[in-house]
């Protein structure tokens, strides 16, 4: 990729620290994001590292990465650890925190293999919120000095609390919120453990009502507090969407914004996607139908012209509405349509899905697993895209489908509010409708969406024009990283 920055603007220096990174270790948008935002940043001549820690898959990835620090006993009972460096073909340069006691392990990078969170994850994110601190401050190990640390969700929000405790900083800080549901809470006692002085447990510290929560560290720290859609700014600010924290983030809201994450242009490209049986564009959407065949022999559908397929690929949870989708199966299986659904999550949903394709073979084809390729099959070959979420503070899956030309239906809420338009009279004149939403979290509502969608489906050239306003939108990350830019000058007085 090209590499450029406007003549005469200085690059930027960022330390972009995570706990997860695709394709090597992904649970979801995170990781998609942890790799195309550094991509994007580079590609504009800026001088990108991402913090992350060794997993298996990352150490069998980069056997000749290079040793460059050591992290010696950290105060606390945190382990010492390594950092080595690979520089990937896309500019970015990854630093792997290596501490086998905490990060070589089989299972996921949050949960074992039976899902059950790992017991130290006070302490493997503490490690890597604490290192990610120390690269951003005047005791780092390294030359390089970044101007802007940018941590993401509470696995690294614990690094502001640290430069503000026990650090002298040198870099500003960014926290993102990915997902407000998840606030890195633990008992009290670790923060001796984790080397943060009793004091820090006060209300305008790291406590939260009773606990340590990383996520309200970094909330209340952070110089700058960012989340993934401008709609999901405001609704987190609102005590239904809150989850405690709405209280801090209006107190901070001067500092609190929303940015819309971006699609990587690379992974998620229907033209060029090589996980898909056909690749097509705007242009030759009939070539769509080859993937439209080929993901039903994967899921075993039968092959119906008069069905449309439904396609779903989520984190089965309460928070992505799966149970709405459940509900509301039946009616419109009766009206012919068919599921193409991939996830895995909460056992109950899964087990209804498991159920639901039992009673329909031929017409709901489920996959219990996490499957990438089947994933960019879902979003290829589907006709609707479901994506029904209680809340969504951006999702990708809805801006994957649009530029697939699969419209979503989606609830209006968070990022799926600003990135999908309502067919409705005025938005087909104006040629922006390019999918369908709801407003109450039931299945009737949803329903009768996934049903308006159904009858345009019907109607094929109303179809063609909706699948493409949404294939025109360029929703990547080479636009969407300008947001970041300009937020990391205002914070460095570039
Ligand atoms: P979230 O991060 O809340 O799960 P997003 O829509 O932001 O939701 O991102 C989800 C990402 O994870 C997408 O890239 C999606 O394709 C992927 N994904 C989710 N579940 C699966 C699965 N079972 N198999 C493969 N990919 C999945
Ligand atoms: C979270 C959110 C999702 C968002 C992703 C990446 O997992 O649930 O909405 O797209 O992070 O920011």
């Amino acid at each position: 990729m090209a590499r450029r920055k406007a003549a005469g603007t200085p690059s930027l220096r960022v330390l972009f620290a995570t706990s997860e990174i695709a394709p090597w270790v992904k649970t979801g948008g995170l990781g998609d994001v942890a790799s195309a935002l550094p991509a994007a940043l580079a590609a504009q001549g800026h001088g990108v590292r991402v913090l992350v820690p060794g997993y298996p898959a990352l150490l069998a990835a980069f056997p000749d990465r290079m040793r460059i620090a050591s992290i010696g006993h950290i105060a606390g009972a945190m382990l010492p650890a390594d950092l080595s460096s690979v520089r990937l073909d896309n500019g970015v340069t990854l630093l792997l925190l290596e501490c086998p006691g905490y990060y070589e392990r089989l299972g996921g990078p949050y949960q074992d293999r039976t899902g059950q969170d790992w017991p130290d994850n006070v302490l493997r994110f503490g490690l890597l919120s604490k290192a990610a601190a120390l690269l951003a401050s005047t005791a780092s190990p390294l030359d390089w000095r970044p101007q802007v640390l940018h941590c993401n969700d509470w696995q690294t929000a614990l690094a502001p609390a640290y430069l503000h405790y026990r650090l002298q900083p040198v870099a500003a800080s960014v926290v993102t919120i990915h997902n407000l549901a998840f606030r890195g809470l633990f008992p009290h006692a670790a923060i001796a453990s984790l080397d943060l002085p009793p004091e820090s447990f006060v209300i305008d510290g790291v406590e939260f009502h009773g606990h340590l929560s990383f996520l309200k560290a970094g909330l209340q720290f952070g110089d700058r507090i960012t989340t993934v859609s401008p709609t999901y700014a405001r609704e987190i600010c609102e005590h239904i969407h809150g989850f405690g924290l709405d209280g801090l983030l209006r107190h901070r809201h001067t500092v609190l914004s929303g940015i819309l994450n971006g699609v990587d242009p690379v992974e998620w490209n229907p033209a060029t996607d090589t996980l898909i049986d056909r690749n097509y564009n705007l242009d030759t959407l009939d070539a769509k139908a080859t993937n439209k065949a080929g993901l039903r022999k994967r899921l075993g559908l039968l092959a119906d012209a008069s069905a449309p397929v439904l396609g779903m690929v989520s984190r089965m949870t309460h928070q992505k509405g799966c149970d709405l989708v459940i509900a509301a199966a039946e009616p419109l299986l009766e009206q012919g349509a068919q599921f193409a659904v991939l996830g895995s999550g909460e056992s109950l949903m899964e087990e209804a899905w498991r159920k639901l394709a039992e009673r329909h073979p031929g017409a709901v084809g489920v996959r219990i697993g996490f499957d990438e390729s089947l994933a960019h099959m879902v979003e290829a070959g589907s006709d609707v895209f479901l994506m029904p979420s209680r809340f969504e503070p951006c999702g990708l899956n809805q801006m994957y489908s649009l530029a697939y030309g699969t419209p979503p239906v989606v609830r209006a809420t968070g990022g799926l509010a600003d990135t999908v338009v309502d067919l409705t009279g005025p938005t087909r004149k104006d040629g922006s409708a390019n999918g369908f939403t709801f407003r109450d979290a039931t299945a009737p509502a949803l329903l009768q969406s996934v049903q308006r969608a159904i009858d345009a489906w019907r109607d094929a050239p109303l179809w063609r024009e909706i699948q493409r306003n949404g294939m025109a939108r360029d929703f990547s990350w080479r636009h969407a990283v300008q947001p970041y830019v300009d937020l990391y000058r205002q914070l460095t007085g570039a």
